[in-house]
């Protein structure tokens, strides 16, 4: 099988040419598979693409041997689904790759907060070891509300656990075996702010969810509470948190996504060459929470360690592999 590899940093083709062997014959590139190059790939029966190249009817066009697209991401709007099935191409995507990562952030996030830990080190930096204004709150004996219970939700859950939390969750699809296996609660989202010391929210954003903390019902907080997002922007409303933290109904807030960027799609977007870091840049500058002494706002940086984007590629290798051996994995349907 012939495969070419698109929008690839180097060290990702280093580590495909040696998960795929001599099993495959394989070209690499850093570009992105546009109407301009495809006619240099015309003999390929596969090819595998992050979300920057389109998959288009004319690019199919191009393509008279494509069999199989395995894209590097759990998106796949960017590919023309019904064209595919059309011509009988199959495609395949990375539907998980970073749930206990990303939980892994939302606790560097609690407990960055619950322990002053960017106010301590700076201290220390000034070689003053004074504890004055550092005295931080116990995890143990506090309720954690988890706001979507998903894939990253329920790690969130099992390590909220080991800090001896009592959690509580809100979802519109409770998962009552998870619930049972986990020992949490499901209570309405509303109940959820009210009793909830901490809050963390783990749903997608969609038309439904957005705002889903907002100007209303973030009145129903209690004080001094912390919201944690680390899903999507859209989630809260931006004004919500600033008023909350004015009037000092919450007690801190930490965030790896911002409301403004609610165009990315996809998390490893961030790191491609052909993502416009500027734009990203003056919308996080404008923003007047990242100012706020008790906000703690990291990069939209949850998704990237080592292992997660590892995960990436083993899951396109085993794609690959996967179709070569004529097996179904990870295949999307139109
Ligand atoms: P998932 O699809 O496994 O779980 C989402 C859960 O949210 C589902 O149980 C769903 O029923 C629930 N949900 C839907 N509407 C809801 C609502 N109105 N209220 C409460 N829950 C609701 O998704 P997963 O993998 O757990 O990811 C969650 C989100 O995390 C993603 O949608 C994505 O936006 C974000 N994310 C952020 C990353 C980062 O680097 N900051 C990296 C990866 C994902």
């Amino acid at each position: 099988m012939k495969i070419a590899f698109f929008e690839l940093e180097e060290w990702e083709t280093d580590y495909l040419k040696k998960e795929l062997g001599a099993e495959v014959e394989a070209v690499y590139s850093t570009d992105k598979l546009t109407e301009e190059n495809v006619g240099d790939f015309k003999d390929v029966e596969a090819i595998s693409i992050f979300i920057y190249s389109f998959i288009t009817k004319e690019i199919l066009d191009k393509l008279p041997n494509l069999k199989f697209i395995a894209t590097m991401s759990t998106g796949f709007d960017h590919i023309n689904l019904a064209e595919c099935k059309k011509r009988g191409v199959e495609v395949a995507n990375v539907p998980y790759y970073g749930e206990n990562t990303v939980a892994e952030h939302a606790f560097a996030l609690i407990l960055a907060i619950s322990r002053k830990l960017f106010e301590s080190v700076e201290r220390v930096k000034k070689e003053d070891f004074s504890l004055d204004g550092l005295r931080g709150f116990d995890l143990s004996g506090k309720t954690l509300g988890v706001i979507g219970t998903g894939h990253i939700g329920q790690h969130v859950i099992r390590m909220g656990k080991g800090f001896e939390m009592n959690i509580i969750a809100s979802d519109p699809y409770p998962n009552e075996k998870a619930a049972k296996k986990l020992g949490f609660k499901y209570v309405s989202l509303e109940e959820l702010l009210k009793a909830s010391d901490v809050v963390t929210l783990h749903a997608p954003y969609c038309k439904e969810t957005h705002h889903l903390v907002n100007k209303e019902n973030i009145k129903l907080v209690k004080k001094g509470a912390v919201i944690i997002n680390t899903a999507r922007g859209g989630l809260i409303e931006t004004e919500a948190l600033v008023q909350a933290l004015e009037s000092g109904v919450l007690g801190g807030v930490g965030l790896d996504v911002l409301e403004e960027e609610v165009m990315i799609k996809e998390e490893k977007e961030l790191l491609s060459k052909h993502y416009n870091k500027e734009e990203m840049k003056i919308a996080l500058e404008d923003h007047i929470l990242i100012h706020d002494p008790r906000a703690i706002v990291t990069p939209h940086n949850a998704f990237n360690s080592e292992e997660a984007l590892k995960r990436i590629l083993d899951t396109t290798v085993e794609n690959i592999k996967a179709y070569s051996q004529n097996k179904e994995l990870n295949l999307v349907k139109a």
